[in-house]
């Protein structure tokens, strides 16, 4: 039975996914690399080493680039990522989200933060949303970033329950990958979580009743 939500950040709580393409695009533009379809699908989910490894090497060859001008390139990116959500206020909550965490509250289901983003505890502050949390995945402290299954465990963990009791929510395809890896139940939101065992085009849609629904259409 499910007992708990693990919730990815950026295009699952947030709208904060174009901000980090946008940020990315900007470096993307000043190394005359090209943006494509692929990239701005490839860089969701992804922490910031693996982002700027699939950007160079969509044109580029990873090690034509030192340690030391790859980490410029990922600092760079999280200034610019970081001027953007400054702007950011409870409206920035995505559609529908605010409501469903009230009634997973309710109905007594513990939620945590399951992002390969160093800036979520930030986010999740400007965002008003942070006592519904029983905790927040530190990236720093998993070994190995989504599609592996690292924070989705440690997500588990922070709620105190097995993965199998275990809703993980996410927006991206890595993101996905990282649940299944983990042996929880995926709920995919949008085009690029299609392999996702539950799905929904928008967050709008959510509810525990709608989640259930689904939920009882899979067993
Ligand atoms: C999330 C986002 C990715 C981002 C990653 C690292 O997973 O979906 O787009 O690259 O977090 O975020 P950070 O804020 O630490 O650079
Ligand atoms: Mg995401």
């Amino acid at each position: 039975d499910i007992k708990g939500f693990a919730f990815d950040l950026d295009g699952v709580l947030a709208d904060t996914a174009r901000f980090h393409s946008q940020a990315w695009q900007q470096i993307a533009l000043k190394l005359a690399i090209p943006w494509t379809e692929r990239l701005e699908a490839g860089i969701k989910g992804i922490d910031r080493a693996a982002s700027i490894a699939l950007i160079l090497n969509s044109v580029h060859r990873y090690d034509e680039f030192t340690a030391a001008e790859i980490n410029q390139l990922m600092q760079e990116k999280n200034q610019i990522y970081n001027e953007y959500i400054t702007t950011l206020t409870p409206k920035d909550v995505l559609p529908g989200i605010y409501q469903l965490l009230v009634e997973l509250k309710q109905h007594g289901f513990p939620m945590s933060v399951a992002s390969a983003s160093r800036n979520a505890p930030a986010i999740i502050a400007r965002l008003g949303i942070a006592d519904f949390f029983t905790g927040i995945v530190d990236p720093a402290k998993v070994s190995a970033g989504k599609p592996a299954p690292d924070i989705f465990l440690e997500a588990a963990q922070i709620l105190e329950l097995q993965p199998a009791q275990v809703i993980g929510v996410e927006d991206s395809s890595a993101g996905v990958a990282s649940i299944h890896a983990a042996g929880e139940t995926s709920l995919g939101i949008g085009p690029e979580a299609f392999q996702a065992q539950i799905h929904f085009d928008n967050t709008a849609e959510l509810s525990l009743t709608s989640i259930e629904a689904k939920l009882k259409s899979l067993h």
